[in-house]
């Protein structure tokens, strides 16, 4: 065979290898039991410094009241008949397939609180129609992901920052609070069990979306009484389309707000999402990829569709300078956001400030040709570049893709890096 030929056919065997198995771990609990031995085995070098039990302080008993515990954990493993095919790599798009399993854990205060948490064949939920969760939408919801490294070995990405957003947003709608510890080590199990499903692919990941609904059936607008947490799991590939210069569009308009002072911005709560449907369509028929959310009378940066926003331009003192809004309040508490505050504070050549970006500062930027790049960043898309802004009559060309050495894309390439573990990292945490 051509050299050429077989190149190519190792390729693709490479990024389809999950297709082409058929032994199915998922339903070997042999293999299942060697996973979980050599986590038991496993050095802690992986695990960022804020997972890491201390080793001198003994944790707080877990009762049922405080959080469910992984060592409860129940597995019931999908039948040969029940495992779905895995889709192309190609038509993964953005959560439209699901794995063959799902993790389930009930809230019964009149019970004690936390029941014992269960994995099972992915199914359907069954749920009241009174359930406050679908009247009040008092839930919320988290998406990280699980990466297939360059070593074959399953990562995730600081999920301990994804299990304290998910407790304070918890706090805020009076739903139940857990050890996210707990939590982290069933979803570990779970991705474990549904491995296969991780792509073979640096394009591609398996993003996890662990939800808790209120599921008390009754109309009061009051903390929820039942409650349930589940995790599904859905191998995707990029979220945000591009123009065709490989960038997005925004459209800022002063009108519509996502989040103000008081409210639940800071929160990943569902009610944050569905009003900004309309916004995104109207943008869409300007023209443009996504909103970039506004506020206040100085019209303040915020946010980007359901991204944090960074800015790069050249400041006062003549050094290059990358900015992003603080957390105010408004703004969601991004992984990605902190990770690249983190990373790009060691980068010598780099100022970074959290501060406050108003359009007007944007617009005199541009004007003295001082503005650099623009960016939005998120678990979904890691790091999505924009060309181009609109706002009331003014079309700001930002020259993102035209800089010789864009921090965007040095952003990208470091956080890949330690998500596909090209190189190892505390952020990034093996779990198979
Ligand atoms: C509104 C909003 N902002 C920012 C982000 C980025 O957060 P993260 O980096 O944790 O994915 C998200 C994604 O969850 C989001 O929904």
């Amino acid at each position: 065979m051509p050299i050429r030929r077989s190149q190519s056919l190792v390729k693709w065997i490479f990024e389809n290898q999950h297709k082409l198995q058929t032994v199915r771990y998922c339903s070997s609990s042999l293999r299942y039991k060697e996973l979980e031995e050599n986590a038991a085995q496993a050095q802690p070098e992986h695990v960022a410094p804020s997972m890491a039990a201390p080793a001198d302080k003994p944790r707080p008993q877990i009762t049922p009241e405080i959080s469910f515990k992984h060592e409860d954990l129940q597995v019931r493993l999908a039948a040969p008949y029940q495992l779905n095919p895995k889709p192309e790599v190609t038509d993964l798009g953005f959560g439209k397939f699901f794995t063959d399993h799902m993790l389930k854990i009930n809230y019964f205060k009149q019970l004690g609180g936390w029941q014992k948490p269960e994995i099972m064949p992915f199914e359907n939920l069954s749920i009241h129609p009174a359930a406050k969760a679908l009247h009040y939408a008092i839930q919320l919801f988290e998406g990280l992901k699980a990466y297939r490294g360059v070593d074959d070995k399953i990562r995730l990405f600081r999920p301990d920052l994804n299990m304290e957003r998910m407790n304070l947003a918890a706090q805020r709608s009076g739903l139940p609070t857990f050890d996210g510890d707990e939590l982290i080590k069933c979803i570990t199990r779970l991705v474990q069990i549904d491995q296969e499903w991780v792509p073979h692919s640096e394009t591609s990941t398996l993003y996890i979306r662990p939800t808790l609904i209120g599921t008390e059936p009754t109309f009061g607008i009051m903390a929820p009484e039942t409650a349930l947490l589940f995790a599904i799991l859905s191998p995707v590939s990029a979220y945000y389309k591009t123009g065709s210069d490989g960038a997005v569009s925004i459209y800022a308009d002063p009108n519509v707000v996502r989040a103000f002072p008081g409210g639940v911005g800071n929160r990943k709560v569902g009610s944050n999402y569905g009003p900004t449907i309309e916004a995104t369509a109207r943008a869409a028929k300007l023209g443009h990829h996504q909103v970039l959310w506004l506020f206040g009378p100085n019209h303040e940066l915020t946010e980007v569709g359901a991204m944090n926003i960074f800015v790069v331009y050249v400041n006062e003192q003549g050094d290059k300078q990358l900015s992003t809004p603080p957390l105010n309040g408004l703004i969601l508490p991004g992984v990605t956001r902190r990770s690249i505050i983190e990373l790009a504070s060691q980068w010598e050549d780099l100022v970074v400030k959290e501060e406050v970006i108003t359009m007007d500062r944007v617009i005199e930027l541009n004007k003295k040709g001082r503005l650099l790049e623009m960016f939005g960043a998120g678990t979904a898309v890691v790091i999505s570049p924009i060309s181009r802004v609109g706002f009331l009559d003014h079309e700001i060309r930002v020259p993102t893709m035209s800089q010789a050495q864009p921090v965007y894309q040095r952003v990208k390439d470091t956080l890949l890096a330690i998500q596909y573990g090209h190189i190892e990292h505390p952020y990034a945490k093996v779990i198979s």
